[in-house]
């Protein structure tokens, strides 16, 4: 029979022994938490794609296919870049989109697109090496390349996305400092959290600064597809000719998250030294031969005009409801597309203090300083649209105003 053991007082537990907080590596106390889902009723906090939605039945249809096909294969190590059909798929999509010549040798596939962006930190970024994001950008970034003990150095973004001319003044200070700055990490299209999209003027002027510069552009395209006015200006990939460029995709917000399939594209002498610098083996051979049998089966690219429907109701729901509710209290700009609505606190309300009182209410948003690499961003407030119905977005909006009117009444009452 099973029999608990009691830990009394005079019985130190087996774990003292280890000094965890002194074991772990310096990284690990530095780095601001990872995103995670809500328990609150109303959860506008977590990116995630509408639930109901996802292809199921087709990816078990898919994953049936390809095992039927060549289960040795689909069920043993692949190889460190991945299925080499899968990456000859996602080559003449990008291929067709951008003009230029895309090889299978210039992908390498990741699990998501979070790991080709650790894969890219690991590769070019160590100690002290200096790195450029947006203020704000995405937290998976921050957290990867500070992992790193790099740099960030960070550049405002307005409505129209990263403010080139601020990192045009940056990368001059730089040189005549004689420093180096490595890569520009930047969410040009549909940005995680600002909703913002790069227009082409500043997206040519980043690539003419990365070349005077010798500095790489990380180009994270996660939302590519999620096109809800419209397709977005040219891609950094193909105004660069695709040199001095590592383009991020990934399949998570078009088809599934659960997949982690993700993706870089860029010269071949620079994806073998992302491959070189991966000690995962590849990643699942079974997930890609499953996502590939799904592919050639022929309903994405259907799939992703109903999901653009479905987030364009959401967008416009919520954008209704927020004008309803929360107008005293914010200022936004509707984005293009993407999952996210980025709202502008009215001076005196505070982040930190909406987000509390939002929780009270029911409702989870995500306080701004999560998206600032290096401090700031109490005045905003970053809300997801993609993942609930409108209805629900409706009333989750109409709790947040009620918290924010009860957070600004605090505020004139002081
Ligand atoms: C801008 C951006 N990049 C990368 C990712 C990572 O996505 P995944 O690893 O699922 O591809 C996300 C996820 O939300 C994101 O918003």
């Amino acid at each position: 029979m099973y029999a608990p053991t009691t830990v009394t007082a005079s019985t130190p537990s087996p774990d003292s022994a280890f000094d965890l907080e002194a074991l772990l590596a310096p990284a690990v106390g530095i780095l601001g938490p990872p995103t995670s889902l809500s328990p609150l009723p109303y959860d506008l906090n977590a990116g995630v794609p509408d639930r109901p939605s996802l292809p199921w039945r087709e990816l078990a249809e898919a994953a049936r296919v390809a095992l039927e096909a060549n289960a040795g294969e689909a069920l043993t190590y692949g190889g460190v870049a991945g299925y080499e059909p899968l990456r000859a798929w996602i080559a003449q999509r990008q291929s067709a989109e951008t003009g230029l010549t895309v090889t299978p040798a210039q992908i390498t596939l990741t699990s998501g697109s979070a790991q080709a962006i650790d894969t890219i930190a690991a590769t070019f970024l160590g100690p002290g090496d200096q790195v450029v994001t947006g203020a704000p950008t995405y937290p998976g970034a921050i957290r990867a390349f500070k992992a790193r003990a790099a740099s960030i150095l960070d550049v405002p973004q307005d409505d129209d996305g990263l403010r080139t001319d601020a990192l045009e003044a940056l990368l001059r200070a730089e040189r005549a400092a004689g420093r180096r700055v490595k890569l520009v990490y930047v969410v040009a299209t549909y940005d995680n959290p600002s909703g913002a999209t790069l227009t082409l003027e500043r997206r040519r002027h980043l690539a003419a600064l990365s070349r005077e510069y010798g500095t790489l552009i990380v180009e994270d395209d996660a939302y590519a597809g999620i096109d809800l006015d419209g397709p977005p200006p040219t891609s950094l990939y193909e105004i660069t000719g695709g040199h001095g460029i590592l383009r991020v995709g990934t399949f998570s917000k078009t088809i599934a998250s659960g997949l982690r399939v993700g993706w870089v594209v860029s010269e071949p002498r620079i994806v073998q030294r992302l491959n070189y610098m991966r000690f995962d083996n590849g990643a699942s051979p079974f997930i890609h031969h499953t996502v590939l049998a799904y592919l050639e089966a022929g309903t994405y690219d259907a799939h992703v005009a109903r999901l653009c429907a479905l987030y364009r109701e959401r967008r416009d729901a919520s954008a209704a409801a927020l004008l309803e509710h929360c107008e005293p209290y914010m200022t936004f700009k509707r984005p293009a597309g993407g999952f996210f609505h980025w709202l502008h606190l009215r001076p005196g309300l505070e982040a930190q203090t909406v987000f509390e009182a939002a929780q009270r209410h029911g409702v989870a948003v995500t306080p701004g300083p999560s998206y600032y690499p290096n401090g700031g961003g109490n005045d905003r407030i970053r809300l997801v649209y993609s993942a609930l119905p409108p209805d629900d977005l409706r009333a989750g909006i109409q709790r947040l105003g009620a918290a924010l009117e009860e957070v600004a009444g605090t505020v004139r009452a002081r």
